[in-house]
């Protein structure tokens, strides 16, 4: 029989909380860009009947801000972790790769299938890294636009208590017409950026053989014993 000795390790990448907050926020856009889509374009209506109970509209609303604050949670968690979790720092040692331009090259080519992959240092790869962090911006400018909206519709409690920052927040965007838009905005990209990030991490677990994908479920990915 022939003797298969792997040649791969098991490589502990991603925490628990980390996973976690990952598939939580995934579900979460989910349910805010459909919630949101009809927020925005009222596609159904209860039929119309003389008692006013049915709000639908208010009862989308409720919870999409409800599951808003679990977005604006989980972006507070990981905000946390990326500082001072000591697994994260492994997303911190990404920053040398990215400042590195032989390894954008390097990865360029392996995207063009010119070529091998690089040796990283750190978790993500330059272009990972780039577009991830832009997509935090995005994700913190539809949490703070969303915030904007939200003391417009509860004033009492949180929403009396970030009332006045939020209205110069709006104020500084140029007033509520554009917050809505930069919030409507910040959507699409989120969306695009979504369907971009399954194709990458599809693509890479599927050329790289590594279990990339498996490394947000399970935590651990499967990287080449180096001798
Ligand atoms: C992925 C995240 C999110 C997406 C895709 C999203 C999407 C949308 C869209 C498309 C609208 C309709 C805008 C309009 O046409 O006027 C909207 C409204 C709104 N969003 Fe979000 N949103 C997100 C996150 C949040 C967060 C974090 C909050 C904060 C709690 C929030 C609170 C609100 C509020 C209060 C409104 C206004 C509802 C109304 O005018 O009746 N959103 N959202």
């Amino acid at each position: 029989m022939a003797n298969h000795k792997p040649d791969r390790i098991s490589e502990y990448e991603f925490s628990i909380g980390l996973r976690l907050t990952h598939w939580i926020r995934a579900v979460a856009i989910a349910l805010l860009v459909l919630s949101g889509y009809y927020l925005s374009y009222v596609f159904a209506q209860p039929e119309v009947s003389s008692t006013p109970t049915l709000f639908l509209q208010a009862k989308i609303r409720m919870w999409h801000q409800i599951i808003g604050f679990v977005l604006i949670a989980c972006f507070a968690y990981k905000f946390y972790l990326f500082f001072f979790d000591k697994l994260s720092r492994k997303e911190w040692i990404s920053i040398v790769d990215f400042l590195n331009p032989f390894v954008w090259i390097k990865q360029i080519k392996y995207y063009l299938f010119m070529g091998k992959h690089p040796h990283l240092k750190g978790v993500y790869n330059p272009l990972q890294f780039a577009s991830y962090f832009f997509f935090y911006v995005v994700l913190a400018l539809i949490c703070l636009t969303g915030l904007v909206l939200y003391v417009h519709v509860y004033h009492e409690g949180l929403g009396g208590l970030i009332y006045e920052p939020m209205r110069a927040v709006e104020a500084y965007m140029g007033g509520l017409a554009n917050v809505r838009t930069v919030h409507r905005v910040c959507m699409w990209i989120i969306m695009f950026f979504v369907v971009v990030h399954v194709y990458m991490a599809v693509f890479n677990a599927v050329k790289g053989r590594n279990g990339a994908m498996d490394a947000i479920v399970s935590g651990y990915k499967y990287v080449k014993e180096e001798h």
